[in-house]
């Protein structure tokens, strides 16, 4: 039976249904050449406890300060004085959303101990901090219109935007516009847009000040960063809560913090999560799939995970295996757990409109009456399975529902679960989705805000993926309630990194298409999503050999490390070119496992912070050029991996040419060979001029040149550094065989350095990599420091353990970089050992006693 139709309630905001007055009001075109008119005092009535409440006769303008350095902007009809609209978000985490604190009213707006907001008569904001400098201003009065509103910002020459998630081109995005509407679109290019996620969220960076905003409105959203003006920036939207964020630095990245405070950090996923991923459209039958999982270990590639395309399904329904093609599917998963490697699968979301066939998600589905409606009916759309329904992931219970259908994976070892196709794709053109008049039923727990209503697919779309994966990670917990769930989503919302890690779509086997991987990937980590991959070797075409290579070796320095390719396209797996780029390939992904130590602390840090795994140059080095300038600007094919990793890929890397490397300010070394680099007097031809626009603009240091070779990555180390690494293994459940190594880069000890430079520490993090034990004091936290004496003795402190996991060393070895012995020994709490010469330095290793240790090399 199915259920009457719900009716439509109004929508969140009545925009469109504001009054032709309203539009008289403020019509655009006037008030752009209208001179603005000049901030005057508020009345003291618009003052509230925590910010602003300034109404004129057709709009409402509030102003709340959550945090000193966090302000949330609302502006909404004046229909009624005590009408508010609805203060819900999917986004932003209850607490965040209705945090306060009090504000001291000013004559003309309010301060907090960070920000100064001041407001004129027409409700234009201008947010300065507290010296002064103007961080954001409205350049003409929000513009209101039957067809939706627009927010237009001054914006000035200098100014670099970053973030909104997936959108490809260039990491920054000044003069580009976007779209926000969840779109599948295999093959996209820099210019394709909409694609996959709607990440409503940027940071503006102005002479080395960064403001963030989260513009938190589900609808098909527009931003423009000076395409249509050079000298203003806008978002908008058709519908909706004009609702957004304001985010202060400076720093760029106290920015990303708060996002995360916000909007919540990606949680900390199973150490397997970060080994090498083995994927295809499809292995199939299952035959196949063990002898991948042969080849893997008979070749000494190191993998944690096999993954199961639409194939792996009966006639491709969901939750479905085929028993012809897997016979005894849990047979296989054991199979390939006893190779230590992990088993994913895909389950879309769509169900195949499949009655009387005993199909069980169909029959709970319609039994609990769990899908969208479009007249009255389910709506009925076609994918993969043929005519499918679609889950009304907006409600509690139907994501309860959807959650509890992978019970039967779950039961047979399947370890991580891949959501697809969640724009919703629907095989239906042009829009390639449901019809915008779909209905939705909101049914949410009451503290986020949202009273039970229903919704129209405009409203929905941009948050359905998401809620599609907040249903998996949610029925997961559910079956498992001690293990960390792990799930793939493609599309996704502001938000959405609490409940899956994310990867690029259907990209493509090009040079370009791995070029373009580095800024997208970027900035989904300054959008939250630090958890993320590209289809490496490219989804659809077929790789060259030298690309496939390039493109493993980059890809063992991105958070997620998964080969994938389309149906038709020749194979993708590490061996298929032969021996000389299996060992090249070997190499890299050897190096990725033995950087485990330092991948996964770092990741452990994201979890508490929000500070992404990749990172842009700018987020660690915001003063690195003479005029504040992002450095990433000169040097796009550069990020770094972790806090202290540079990776130096060439901005094209099919070209032969040698290029240029820009380092921040500071002292360097080789990772592969140990030089050290003192760049700290380095200054680009850019920075000279700017310095000193007469002089002959030379650098005082010759560029830093690499002639590319194909087995050749860049990477830098910072001095100071201290990075954990571990002996290779061939999967993160193999134990490694020998000591925990702490490899130190010796820093500047001469008085000249910078502070910067002599900070010499490193972090340290384990925990079993799989259960939630973490949370009850089960893991190891060691924040690891060292010195270096004036005749050049380097000591290392390794303080009290925090925690009480027991991890799987016995033994540290401190490896020195840099280092240059006198007495060629090491002296441990008393105890004196040799140091040993290593192919990059001097190392010791000693006991680890779970005791403060201090270790001097000599
Ligand atoms: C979509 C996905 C791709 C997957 C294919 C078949 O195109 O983006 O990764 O292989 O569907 O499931």
């Amino acid at each position: 039976m199915l259920a009457p139709t719900p009716a439509i309630s109004a929508p969140r905001l009545s925009i469109l249904g504001l009054t032709a007055l309203l539009v008289c009001a403020l019509p655009a075109a006037l008030a752009a050449q209208t001179p603005a008119p000049p901030p005057q005092a508020v009345s003291s009535s618009a003052h509230t406890p925590t910010g602003l409440l300034l109404s004129d006769t057709t709009l409402t303008l509030r102003v709340d300060a959550l945090r000193p350095d966090v302000l949330r902007v609302r502006l909404y009809p004046t229909t009624h004085p005590t009408q508010t609209p609805e203060d819900a978000s999917w986004a932003v985490l209850p607490a965040a959303r209705t945090a306060r604190i009090p504000v001291t009213p000013e004559p003309t707006g309010f301060s907090t101990t960070s920000l100064r907001v001041s407001v004129t008569p027409d409700l234009r904001l201008t947010v300065s901090d507290l010296a002064g400098h103007i961080l954001q201003s409205d350049a003409l009065p929000v513009a209101w219109s039957p067809d939706g509103f627009t927010v237009t910002k001054a914006k000035s020459p200098v100014d670099h935007f970053f973030g909104l998630g997936d959108k490809p081109g260039p990491l920054d995005r000044t003069g580009e516009a976007f779209t926000l509407w969840n779109t599948d679109s295999f093959g996209w290019q820099e210019s394709t847009d909409p694609i996959y996620k709607s990440i409503p969220f940027f940071l503006e960076m102005h002479d080395g000040r960064t403001l963030g905003v989260l513009f938190d409105n589900t609808y098909r959203t527009f931003f423009d960063f000076g395409r249509q003006r050079p000298d203003r920036y806008t978002f908008s939207a058709p519908a909706g809560p004009l609702d957004y964020y304001i985010l202060y630095g400076p720093d760029p990245k106290h920015v990303v913090e708060t996002y995360a405070w916000l909007t919540g950090p990606t949680p900390l996923p199973p150490l397997w999560a970060f080994g090498y991923q083995q994927s295809r459209y499809s292995y199939t039958p299952s035959a196949q799939v063990e002898d991948i999982a042969a080849r893997l270990r008979a070749d000494k590639i190191p993998a944690d995970g096999i993954w199961l395309d639409i194939d792996y399904q009966y006639k491709y329904r969901p939750f479905t295996v085929d028993p012809a093609t897997f016979p005894d599917f849990p047979g296989m998963v054991h199979t390939l757990a006893a190779e230590h490697l992990h088993t994913i699968v895909i389950a879309d979301l769509h169900i195949a409109d499949a009655p009387n066939q005993h199909y069980t998600p169909y029959d709970t589905g319609i039994a609990g009456d769990q899908f969208v409606k479009l007249h009255g009916q389910n709506y009925i759309g076609p994918v993969w399975p043929g005519p499918s329904l679609f889950p009304d992931f907006t409600r509690q219970q139907t994501r309860t529902w959807f959650g509890s259908l992978y019970k039967d994976f779950v039961a047979d070892g399947v370890s991580g679960f891949w959501d697809d196709m969640n724009e919703p794709a629907v095989f239906t053109y042009p829009s390639k989705t449901m019809p915008n008049d779909v209905v939705h039923r909101i049914d949410e727990p009451a503290d986020e805000g949202f009273a039970p209503r229903t919704a129209l697919h405009s409203e929905i779309h941009n948050v359905y993926g998401m809620e599609n994966s907040r249903a998996t990670q949610e029925g997961l917990l559910t079956l498992q309630p001690n293990l960390r769930p792990f799930v793939l989503t493609r599309a996704s919302y502001a938000g959405g990194q609490r409940y899956a890690a994310t990867w690029t779509g259907d990209n493509l086997s090009t040079w370009n298409h791995l070029r373009m991987t580095t800024p997208q990937l970027l900035n989904l980590g300054l959008s939250g999503f630090s958890l993320s991959g590209a289809d490496v070797g490219g989804f659809g075409g077929s790789p060259s050999p030298g690309l496939l290579t390039k493109w493993l070796m980059l890809a063992a320095f991105q958070p997620i490390d998964r080969d994938h390719a389309a149906k038709g396209t020749r194979p993708h797996e590490p061996w298929v070119d032969g021996p000389a780029q299996e060992d090249i390939r070997r190499r890299y992904i050897n190096e990725r496992y033995r950087l485990l130590p330092y991948l996964y602390t770092t990741a452990e840090q994201t979890s508490r912070t929000g500070i992404p795994i990749l990172r842009p140059l700018f987020l660690e080095a915001p003063h690195a050029t003479a005029d504040n300038h992002p450095l990433d600007d000169d040097a796009p094919g550069e990020f770094f991996f972790g806090p202290s990793l540079l990776v130096a890929e060439s901005p094209l890397p099919d070209d032969i040419a040698p290029y240029e490397v820009h380092l921040p300010p500071g002292i360097w070394y080789d990772y592969w060979t140990g030089a050290k680099l003192d760049r700290r007097q380095t200054l680009t031809t850019r920075d000279l001029e700017i310095k000193n626009p007469t002089a002959n603009a030379t650098p005082t240091l010759p560029p830093l040149m690499v002639h590319p070779a194909l087995a050749d990555l860049p990477l830098y180390v910072r001095a100071g550094a201290i990075l954990p690494m571990q002996p290779l293994v061939q999967s993160t459940e193999e134990k490694p065989a020998g000591p925990l190594t702490l490899r130190v880069y010796l820093p500047a000890a001469d008085a000249t350095a910078s502070t910067s430079s002599n900070d010499c520490s490193g972090d340290l993090y384990a925990d079993d990599g799989l259960t939630f034990n973490f949370r009850h004091g089960d893991y190891l936290r060691l924040h690891i420091t060292c010195t270096v004496a004036p005749d050049g003795a380097l000591t290392v402190h390794i303080p009290q353990r925090e925690g009480t996991f027991r991890p799987w060393w016995t033994q540290y070895r401190i490896e020195a970089v840099g280092f240059t012995p006198h007495t060629s020994k090491a002296t441990t709490n008393g105890h004196i050992t040799a140091l040993d010469r290593t192919p990059l330095g001097w190392a010791a290793t000693v006991p680890d006693t779970t005791q403060p240790q201090t270790i001097t090399l000599q």
